[in-house]
């Protein structure tokens, strides 16, 4: 095994010795993630899952086949075959980075429509400042091709591994308040999509969409109901240059912060770490091209990490879940992030060495990374950290967006309930904390309703979904106080199931959206149980049953929702006294 330590060695060793495990920092080339489609013969009899191993309800998800079209022809061909024989259809993409269900189809006859092979980038025009890309096309392909090109998609997620097909079908998003925002779909000028037709179209019916069709606003955000999307022409700027600073300082004003900082920066977002009242401020923004500089992000949680440090850190961390240890993980989370603040999250300033701040660097090489998705060698051997084929990360994702006026009020509940419990947040400091990302307004139907703070929170799932989390409580308030007292809305593509009840409601053009849907797939073939209850169209994304709400299959409404036995019971929240959460009787803290 090529064992390279980098230049982190010393804290490598640091983290070493205070027996904590969460990020180790070498790094040698990775596998690359497994495919989420398996089939027990050729195409046929098939299991698909997302790329962290298991959904919110740890279900199945079976196909009777999967189709993998190459061309826009195969998959025009493919939908019109099966809206014959009236299958389910739903379009799965090579790593499947979407935690909720959205893949599934229903029944035994489903189909699934692989987007692995449209990965080819079918035009740039430099001088439109456009590029047009297969659905399967993933963000780090469209940020080389552009960049080769002189051009750059401005806003984007951070994480390279996910398709423009899927960034839009669930509304990815960079962070910024300029411009027209952050969202990927806010940014597409013109798309085709493949849809189910009547006997009289050969049944298919393919159309493109830009800014002068009123459906455009339904097919840029679409969960993938309306059909497959084969292609997307992006609007580009010339390629820049940008310049990064991170700031930690007290979250003590944060709230204050929160709106204005948006405001300041280009690239701004922040990672708050409220159990360590400190939050890291990214101060980014364009600068000259003139200016000096070759930085790159590397981000360091999305290299790859050896298995056998993956192994030991999870079960470090099973080994705090069952011991109540609240300071270990205490002690791991600040060893943890500083250690993550002291190699600057990733950064270098010229590909090799972080040597301090700014860091200037051209955008291609700054928006978004992800090299655990490079493969030279073995699984066993390393792999990204939540690769479910190895033991590693298991966790839950909330993530949601506040509008940017409640921000502050939303912040200030947090640090009360961190006040009153000061210990509890350490775990989700172990995953880098809240990500704070800016988003705007959109024309999308089921974009975001207003300009908004996103929240991003990842923390620990255990891997027998009848056993509780330390302080389990605390994380269900903060859930619920975002949404039911804010009114937030989740992200289509992370989250528990509980997150999307009745969230259709906060969305002012739903019904428009339906009524495209209902045009473009009348029989609704490319819906499935999960989709109509996440629309609103059927009842179920609360599942009620035991220990239902240790999974956010549901919000306790009585004890054996939680897990009575183990001491965990429902009750009323700390500081927003309407949430019901699964409180352990006494809790053990030494
Ligand atoms: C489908 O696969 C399952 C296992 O995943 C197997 O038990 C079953 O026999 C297979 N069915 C067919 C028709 O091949
Ligand atoms: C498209 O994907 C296939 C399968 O993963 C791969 O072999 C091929 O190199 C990719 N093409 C491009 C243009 O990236
Ligand atoms: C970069 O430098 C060149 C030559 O010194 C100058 O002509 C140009 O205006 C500069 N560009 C910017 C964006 O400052």
């Amino acid at each position: 095994m090529a064992l390279i330590l980098s230049s982190t060695n010393n804290i490598f060793a640091q983290v070493f010795r205070s027996s904590f495990f969460f990020l180790l920092f070498f790094f040698v080339s990775s596998s690359p993630p497994g495919d989420p489609i398996k089939c027990s013969s050729k195409n046929t009899n098939c299991t698909i899952t997302n790329s962290y191993g298991a959904f919110p309800d740890r279900s199945v998800c079976r196909a009777a086949e999967v189709a993998y079209p190459s061309t826009e022809e195969e998959l025009i061909s493919v939908v019109a075959t099966a809206t014959r024989s009236l299958r389910k259809m739903k379009v799965a993409t090579r790593t499947s980075h979407s935690i909720p269900k959205l893949v599934c189809p229903d029944g035994q006859d489903g189909l699934l429509i692989s987007t692995k092979y449209l990965n080819r980038t079918l035009k740039i025009d430099v001088e439109a400042m456009t590029m047009t890309v297969e659905s399967g096309v993933t963000l780090r392909q469209i940020i080389n091709e552009a960049a080769k090109a002189g051009l750059a998609l401005v806003f984007a997620p951070y994480w390279w591994g996910l398709t423009i097909g899927g960034m839009l079908g669930t509304g990815a998003h960079g962070s910024t308040l300029w411009g027209k925002g952050s969202s990927v779909h806010d940014y597409v000028v013109e798309l085709r999509i493949v849809s189910p037709g009547g006997r009289e179209d050969g049944y298919v019916k393919v159309r493109t969409l830009d800014d002068g069709d009123r459906d455009f606003n339904a097919a840029k955000v679409s969960l993938g109901v309306l059909g497959v999307i084969s292609q997307v022409t992006l609007k580009l700027q010339p390629l820049f240059k940008r310049s990064l600073t991170y700031l930690a300082k007290s979250d003590s004003d944060l709230g204050d912060e929160v709106a204005s900082f948006g405001n300041e920066h280009e690239f701004a977002d922040i990672t708050w770490y409220p159990s360590q009242r400190k939050a890291v401020y990214r101060i980014d923004d364009r600068v000259s091209i003139n200016m000096s500089g070759n930085g790159l992000y590397d981000f360091t949680p999305f290299r790859s990490t050896a298995s056998l440090a993956l192994a030991i850190i999870r079960t470090t961390e099973e080994f705090q879940e069952s011991t109540s240890d609240v300071n270990g993980k205490c002690i791991g989370a600040k060893t943890v992030v500083s250690a993550l603040v002291n190699s600057a999250y990733g950064l270098t300033n010229n590909g090799i060495a972080f040597l301090g701040y700014p860091v200037v660097g051209y955008h291609n090489r700054f928006q978004a990374s992800g090299t655990c998705l490079d493969s030279l060698e073995d699984a066993r051997v390393t792999a990204c950290a939540w690769d479910p084929r190895v033991k590693g990360e298991f966790f839950h994702q909330t993530t949601f967006s506040i509008g940017l006026s409640m921000a502050k009020s939303f912040i200030q509940d947090v640090q009360k309930l961190n006040d009153l419990v000061p210990k509890a947040m350490c775990g989700i400091e172990l995953y880098n904390g809240i990500l704070m990302r800016y988003v705007k307004a959109s024309s999308a139907y089921l974009g975001k309703q207003e300009d908004a703070v996103d929240f991003d929170i990842t923390y620990y799932r255990s891997k027998d979904p009848t056993n509780p989390r330390l302080y389990e409580d605390i994380l269900e308030e903060v859930e619920q106080l975002a949404l039911f007292k804010y009114g937030a809305l989740p992200h289509w593509g992370k989250n528990r199931n509980l997150a999307f009840e009745g969230v259709i409601k906060r969305y002012k053009n739903a019904r428009k959206f339906l009524r495209v849907k209902d045009v473009y797939d009348p029989l609704g073939l490319f819906s499935s149980e999960w989709t109509n209850q996440i629309l609103g169209l059927e009842e179920g994304v609360i599942v009620d049953k035991q220990g239902c709400a240790l999974e956010g299959l549901c919000i306790c409404s009585e004890d054996s929702h939680c897990a009575p036995s183990k001491g965990y019971y429902c009750r009323s929240g700390k500081v927003y006294k309407d949430a019901r959460v699964c409180t352990r009787s006494t809790i053990n803290v030494f």
